[in-house]
């Protein structure tokens, strides 16, 4: 017997060594840069044939690319339309200053992105809430297979999860990405802050595909949650505002990696404060725009339907200003026409009410508030503060500064609130006002983790302050009744409550 265990052991230790030499000599798996992932697309109503986009990434050699689609396993595969596929690249940005916008000594630079493609497939005919698989196929081999669902129709229960402030190469990110998965909700939105430090190709490629398309979930990697359920963000000040483009030209990659609606109300980049200025870098621009056409400027700002919510996702960067006339109404009109709509959701980055010391000034988009409340808006949500916190449902009337507008020179927007402290975790009746959740723990560094166990720092507004742990929300909608928790990055429950129309 003796005899026998060595034998075993030295082939144990045969067989592995041939393991990690086959593994470290197997080709690499060239067939993607990014492997596929799903978005809405510029779909934002619900349609009873549902439909949903895939992107996929790929070197610049032409191949024949097809997508074919499958309710079941005993139906056939159903071809889609052909897809469509741009050219995406970026020259190499000048050297860096060091000490100018964190540069450090010999710091080379924005690295030359290499052309490449992204592809775009439709798939169409998709029965509303229903589970269906779909294949990638090269010239004519299938070499990419996942699940998916179509979106949700107006009577159907569904569950999100919204998280902010997450790429940022972080264990944390890798830990809500996995917590994430584990929910298993019908879509993700990111409030802002999708990528750090500046939304670049090249942070896309090491910090927000490997870990939200990892092939593998796991606490410390990631999940493979972008080839099976659609995300869809709003552009926080790290993808578009700090994109400084003139260092950095693979930045705003925002516009040319996600596919969101393109109902939102401006057209031209950088027309009267509405839109992002696109400044710098010459040599970079028409690539860019040409790449990134038809969604720059205007996927910064839109509207969809999920089940029977309606959804508007606002840019609150700094070279927006929605005290202009124009953006108020296009909010007004968007929502008050949403009337089939139960509840009405809207999002953004920066938020109005915050009670961290972090961004406290930063109080801009309160002057929304008004139209949220006339508008019937259930629950506005943000992120940029890296913690979490839920306000009383609340009203707020702005006063105005001594010069006429409502904000002041630090953006600081004075006003008086009245506060629903009955409301509590919402089993004794239906809020008075509008709740203002800030869900900016998904990954990056924590803001002011020293004012959870001390409210007496938090504004009067402040229900809630959970800032020692990483989190999401994790949103269940049921007819008229919601019901929202927010869950840690290892599981457990840190606040809940619940919100019957
Ligand atoms: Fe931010």
């Amino acid at each position: 017997m003796p005899k026998l265990t060595k034998l075993t052991k030295t082939l144990a230790t045969v067989c592995l060594a041939a393991a990690l030499l086959l593994s470290q000599s197997a080709p690499v798996d060239e067939t993607f840069l990014e492997k596929p992932y799903l978005q809405l697309g510029d779909a934002p109503q619900l349609a009873s044939k549902e439909s949903l986009v895939l992107l996929w990434h790929t070197d610049n050699k032409p191949a024949d690319w097809a997508v074919e689609v499958r309710t079941s396993k005993d139906s056939n595969w159903r071809r889609m339309e052909a897809p469509s596929a741009r050219k995406v690249s970026a020259p190499k940005g000048p050297p860096a200053v060091a000490g100018v916008n964190g540069a450090k000594k010999n710091d080379e630079g924005s690295p030359a992105i290499a052309p490449h493609l992204v592809y775009r497939a439709t798939m169409t005919n998709l029965v509303p809430g229903k589970d269906f698989s779909y294949r990638v196929l090269k010239d004519g081999k299938s070499v990419f297979e996942s699940n998916a669902r179509a979106r949700k129709a107006a009577g159907q229960a569904y569950r999100f999860v919204l998280f902010g402030d997450c790429a940022e190469g972080t264990p944390a990110s890798k830990a809500v990405a996995y917590q994430a998965s584990l929910a298993k909700p019908d879509f993700i939105f990111v409030p802002g802050d999708i990528v750090y430090s500046a939304g670049r190709i090249s942070e896309y490629r090491t910090k927000f595909f490997p870990v939200y398309n990892s092939d593998t979930a796991a606490a410390d990697r990631g999940a493979p949650l972008l080839r099976s359920i659609p995300f869809i963000a709003s552009p926080g000040n790290h993808d578009t505002a700090l994109a400084n483009y003139r260092r950095f030209p693979d930045a705003l990659a925002y516009f040319l990696y996600w596919d969101q609606p393109l109902n939102g109300p401006m057209t031209a980049a950088g027309t009267a404060k509405l839109a992002h200025s696109l400044e710098g870098n010459p040599e970079a621009q028409p690539g860019f725009l040409e790449s990134a056409k038809p969604r720059y400027p205007r996927m910064a700002n839109f509207s969809f339907d999920y089940g029977n919510s309606h959804w508007v996702v606002l840019d609150a960067n700094t070279y927006m200003d929605w005290n202009e006339p124009a953006l108020r109404d296009w909010l007004s009109k968007d929502l008050s026409a949403a009337k089939s709509a139960v509840f009405r959701f809207v999002a953004f980055h920066q938020p109005g009410f915050n009670s961290a010391k972090s961004h406290f000034n930063e109080q801009y988009m309160r002057s929304l508030a008004p139209i949220f409340e006339a508008e019937h808006v259930d629950i506005v949500f943000a992120g940029h503060v890296h913690n979490y916190q839920r306000s009383f449902p609340m009203t707020f009337v702005p006063k105005p500064q001594p010069d006429g507008k409502l904000k002041g020179p630090g953006g600081q927007v004075a006003g008086d609130w009245t506060l629903d402290h009955d409301f509590a975790d919402g089993a004794k009746g239906k809020p008075r006002g509008v709740i203002y959740i800030v869900s900016g723990a998904g990954g990056a560094n924590l803001y002011n983790p020293e004012q959870e166990a001390n409210p007496v720092s938090w504004q009067p507004f402040t229900n809630k302050f959970i800032s020692q742990v990483h989190s999401m929300s994790v949103v269940d909608i049921r007819g008229k009744t919601l019901r929202m928790r927010q869950v840690s990055d290892t599981g457990k429950d840190v606040d809940a409550f619940r919100l019957v129309k």
